[in-house]
């Protein structure tokens, strides 16, 4: 396992660790999922995401993979519910907050709510994701988006390297 680059996915549906396995094994990094222990099958399931979005709810979770505290950089991966972060990676960003150091976002959505994600990260944290993208369901689903996740995945190693203070930056002009 190199650069100490550590993915983390939440999902519900299994687009966004779809998206989380890829990127993983494109450059080799390691991989950590945020798991509930109550189902969101059926329309009670459905309406759980809904209110834990509205009222910005934080979602018992519980944590599979190596310690974050160990990684330089955590690249975080969860769907957009009602606009807003998935109410599962809230947690996780919540309660893992003083372990984590640098922080990259990828969104995974129907089409909008990504910027108010990276907003969300960017309060929980005190500062923004170093790096952030977003794709489409579709996107993933066709295949299409593999080439810009590479160029994330490259730009996310890249900004490992660099000591001191990043720049934020967001590359996709589909973050909306
Ligand atoms: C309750 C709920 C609310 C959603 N709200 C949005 C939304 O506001 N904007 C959007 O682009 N997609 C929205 N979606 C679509 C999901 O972000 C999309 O299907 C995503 O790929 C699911 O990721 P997953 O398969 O990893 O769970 C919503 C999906 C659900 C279930």
């Amino acid at each position: 396992m190199s650069d100490r680059i550590l993915v983390v996915c939440y999902s519900n549906t299994g687009t966004s660790r779809r998206v989380a396995d890829l990127l993983a094994s494109q450059f080799q990094w390691a991989r950590g999922e945020v798991r509930e222990t109550r189902s969101r099958t059926g329309t009670a399931g459905m309406l759980r995401c809904v209110a834990d979005s509205l009222f910005r709810r934080h979602p018992t979770v519980r944590y599979e993979g190596p310690d974050p505290r160990e990684f330089e950089t955590v690249v975080l991966i969860a769907p957009i519910w009602v606009y807003r972060l998935a109410g599962p990676m809230r947690s996780f960003v919540r309660d893992d907050a003083p372990g984590l150091k640098r922080v990259a976002v990828i969104s995974v959505m129907g089409g909008q709510g990504a910027t108010n994600a990276f907003a969300e990260i960017d309060r929980i944290l005190g500062r923004p994701p170093i790096l952030s993208t977003s794709f489409t369901a579709r996107e993933v689903d066709d295949g299409s988006y593999a080439s810009s996740l590479q160029v994330f995945g490259n730009a996310v190693r890249e900004n490992a390297k660099k000591d001191g203070v990043v720049r934020p930056t967001t590359l996709s002009p589909s973050a909306v």
